[in-house]
């Protein structure tokens, strides 16, 4: 698998006096909008095939980037209640899709490095901060589709009724890392997998024309 991490610092740089959070709304906003109107997820014309096919590549990403943080972590380390992959699979089996067909969808292989807690922080930062938006968009695809969390959509609200709990735990776990030596590198990261995660979704051709 290749790792990649950009090198390229985030031209929106805040000033590192910032906390480490505010560093981080500051340098990866432009990328949440873009992503965000990219998405087809809350466009008028969404359609079930639409729909499917971002589940596959969520799928896709989500799955290695989970292995890469299994790696540098060890999987006993894993908070359990921080797993997407099992509401990813319950929802491409909703969707029709056999274990074979799950086995058989590409993965990223061009994803953030993670070879430091800074770097791990920055990912985690991206990749939690997602359950919130998730909760906006479940009730979006409940209205247009008629999905939810037994019908394809369990993943929008992969941590249900934790999902502030556990968005605050790793607020919480952000501010005790916080220093100014190492912050860059958890900004640089977050960049990082904004941008991989991106590049994914084009290549699976499911995003809108920048
Ligand atoms: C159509 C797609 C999306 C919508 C509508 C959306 C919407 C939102 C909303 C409303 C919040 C703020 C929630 C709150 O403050 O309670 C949020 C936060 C966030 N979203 Fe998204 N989002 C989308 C896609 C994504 C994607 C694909 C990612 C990354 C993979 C992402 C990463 C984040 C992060 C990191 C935060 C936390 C910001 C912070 O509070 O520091 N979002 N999103």
């Amino acid at each position: 698998m290749v790792e990649i991490t950009h090198q390229l610092p985030c031209a929106d740089a805040p000033a590192p006096l910032a906390t480490v959070l505010q560093q981080l709304r500051t340098a990866t906003a432009v990328r949440h909008r873009a992503l965000e109107a990219r998405l087809p997820l809350t466009h008028s014309r969404l359609d079930l095939d639409t729909y499917k096919r971002i589940i596959e590549a969520y799928y896709g990403f989500h799955l290695p980037l989970q292995q890469l943080i299994e790696r540098f972590l060890a999987p006993h380390a894993i908070d359990p209640a921080r797993q997407k992959i099992p509401s990813l699979i319950k929802d491409l089996h909703a969707l029709g899709l056999s274990d074979t067909q799950i086995y058989a969808l590409p993965q990223c292989r061009e994803l953030p490095a993670i070879g430091s807690i800074a770097q791990l922080l920055g990912v985690m930062y991206v990749m939690e901060g997602a359950t919130l938006g998730g909760q906006v968009l479940r009730r979006i695809i409940a209205d247009k589709l008629g999905i939810d969390a037994d019908s394809g959509g369990e993943f929008l609200d992969v941590y249900g009724r934790d999902t502030g709990r556990l968005w605050k735990a790793f607020l919480k776990q952000l501010a005790e890392f916080d220093t100014p030596l190492h912050n860059a590198e958890v900004v640089q990261a977050a960049c990082a997998t904004f941008d991989c995660f991106q590049t994914w979704l084009e290549q699976a051709r499911v995003l809108n024309d920048a």
